[in-house]
């Protein structure tokens, strides 16, 4: 992936939303059980892998740097999207409710990426008032992705982790 692609952090992270966007207008079009899965399963790893590097390397970096309630509102949404994540992974097409539970994770990070993504109070745009270096951010993104890549394609990603909602046993 050449690093030119993106001119900066927030760059990265904005192409991710578009891809599974577009994965997820697939998935709507999608009729057969076989390209159902495969389009689940690319926006599955997508999600996990751009979770994961908004909470290991994005997120941390403007903590105490914009306001905490954008940051913490985040890692709950991302745990909401990682139990349907693991619920979807785990079934297949032919399941009750798997065409809901797809929509509505569409739903939950269509809300999300507004968040990120929403002009001047938005988390991007707070971030961008920082004084945090967004290109470094970015070269520390794209290595931790190309890893994580390679993990899906050889032994696959583990289970997605919440980070900050318990799961509770029934
Ligand atoms: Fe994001
Ligand atoms: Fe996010």
């Amino acid at each position: 992936m050449p690093r030119e692609t993106f001119t900066d952090a927030i760059a990265l992270l904005k192409a991710d939303h578009r891809k599974v966007e577009d994965l997820f207008e697939q998935f709507e079009k999608a009729t057969s059980s076989s390209s159902k899965q495969k389009l689940a399963h690319a926006i599955c790893t997508e999600l996990k892998i751009h979770t994961l590097i908004e909470e290991e390397i994005f997120y941390p970096a403007f903590r105490g740097k914009i306001e905490s309630d954008t940051l913490d509102e985040a890692y709950v949404e991302h745990d909401g999207a990682k139990v349907l994540v693991n619920d979807i992974e785990a079934g297949s097409p032919q399941d009750d409710f798997y065409d809901a539970k797809v929509k509505v994770l569409s739903e939950e990070i269509k809300h999300h990426v507004h968040e990120e993504e929403m002009p001047s109070e938005g988390m991007f745009a707070q971030c961008r008032k920082t004084d945090v270096d967004l290109v470094v951010l970015r070269d520390q993104m794209l290595a931790r992705k190309e890893e994580l890549l390679a993990q899906a394609k050889s032994a696959g990603l583990p289970l997605a982790q919440p980070t900050a909602v318990h799961l509770i046993a029934a």
